[in-house]
């Protein structure tokens, strides 16, 4: 197979395996047919590759997997500006929600955009998202409620994911019930025919269950059906309220719960167990003023924990997640090593990809090199995210080589 990129002197590698964090000072990688073939000291490195292959220095920096994002709401249109506005004046997420506003907001905006504007927006994101050195996301529908429009959702963010070199891992998010829909014929109708027909179209079914989301009766059987499709499971869940959809996500074998603030006694060890992991969202704690995710707790247990941005109009408008990883070491108690291991090894298993967030050999070849030689330094540089140029597939995407 012939080399499609070597990276030359790289100060700190970051591998990522089973084991755990690895570095390697004075270091290289060679990327073949889109897949990494060698990431290890440069020593190791035969002399004999061709002078003719692409070559990138990285002259001292730091070089860790691509980052992946295991949780985001790309696709919507609108503004929530005024919004945020007024939560910075006093009101508070819940009242603006029962206004109308909130989700139900993005929703009108989202079912009155055209396709194209959907898709641009998305694009832009992701763009951002690359700024920020992620290169394979996940991506919710859930700002269209009815079933056509989460299908349109779906099958843009297909297209959008065809014209971007971010990859995306597509969910269908049942998020609210539509305010003027009988929920147990809207309930039925997802369970026996739009989950079905999304199958083909996405990886995941997520369920929100909360007050004013859906309940934990039907939040199971959603996700039933969602298992019987074979989609893997998510679950927004004690975001809010305590409604013991953790438990019920840990029952159901799902891949990943989301939020966790309000986390039940005993859930950490049933999570644990399951192998579900838990997306910690640092953004919407912080922008909604909730408490901190226990992730401590959850660690204590044997949980695998990831952290996302959320990216989305309402509770955390970012796409950047070296931000997640300083709040998740600022404000949880997480260390930098499970900071670095949440948004690479355990945000690749919550998405179902275990060739991402690694630099084992036949792992995608995504990779950042950083404007730093210390990989603690990403995280302790708060707000100012330290990209240098992205690799994904082994083509330089964006920064300096690209
Ligand atoms: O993950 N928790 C529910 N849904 C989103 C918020 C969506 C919005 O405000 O538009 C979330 O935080
Ligand atoms: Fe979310």
């Amino acid at each position: 197979m012939s080399t499609d990129l070597v990276v030359r002197n790289i100060g700190e590698l970051l591998v990522v395996d089973d084991a755990g964090l690895g570095r390697v000072h004075d270091a290289a990688v060679v990327i073949a047919g889109g897949r990494v073939a060698f990431a290890g000291p440069a020593r190791e490195l035969g002399a004999t590759l061709d002078v003719n292959v692409r070559q990138i220095d990285a002259h001292g920096a730091l070089v860790t997997p691509g980052l992946v994002e295991p949780h985001a709401h790309p696709i919507f249109a609108g503004s929530r500006a005024a919004e945020f506005a007024e939560r910075a004046r006093g009101a508070t997420y819940a009242e603006i929600q029962a206004a109308g506003g909130g989700i139900l907001s993005t929703v009108r905006a989202t079912r009155a955009a055209g396709d194209d504007v959907l898709v641009e927006g998305t694009l832009r994101r992701l763009d951002r998202f690359l700024l920020n050195g992620v290169t394979l996301a996940e991506a919710k529908s859930g700002y269209a409620l009815d079933p056509d429009g989460e299908l349109r959702l779906l099958r843009l963010l297909q297209a959008a994911r065809a014209r971007h070199p971010v990859d995306l891992s597509p969910t269908l998010l049942m998020h609210v019930p539509p305010p003027d829909a009988d929920r147990t014929e809207y309930v039925r109708q997802f369970v026996s025919h739009t989950i079905p027909a999304a199958a083909p179209l996405c990886e995941a079914l997520d369920v929100y269950c909360d007050v004013g989301a859906f309940t934990i009766d039907e939040t199971r059987r959603l996700l039933e059906a969602g298992r019987a499709t074979g989609l893997l499971l998510r679950v927004h869940a004690e975001q809010f309220t305590h409604t013991g959809a953790a438990d019920l996500a840990a029952e159901l074998g799902a891949r990943s719960v989301e939020h966790l603030e309000q986390l039940g006694p005993d859930a950490p060890a049933r999570l644990a167990r399951a192998g579900t992991v838990c997306n910690l969202l640092p953004g919407a704690a912080l922008t909604l003023k909730l408490p901190w995710p226990d992730a401590r707790r959850m660690i204590a247990a044997g949980c695998r924990v990831a952290l996302g941005t959320d990216c989305n109009p309402g509770s955390s408008h970012t796409e950047s997640l070296p931000l997640m990883m300083s709040l998740a070491c600022m404000q949880m108690g997480m260390t930098i090593e499970e900071a670095w291991l949440g948004v690479t090894r355990e945000a690749a298993r919550a998405v179902g990809r275990a060739d991402a967030g690694t630099l084992r050999p036949g792992a995608r070849g995504d990779l950042v090199v950083w404007q730093t030689d210390d990989h603690r330094e990403v995280v302790q540089r708060y707000g100012t995210p330290l990209v240098g140029t992205v690799i994904v597939g082994g083509q330089a995407v964006s920064g300096p080589g690209s």
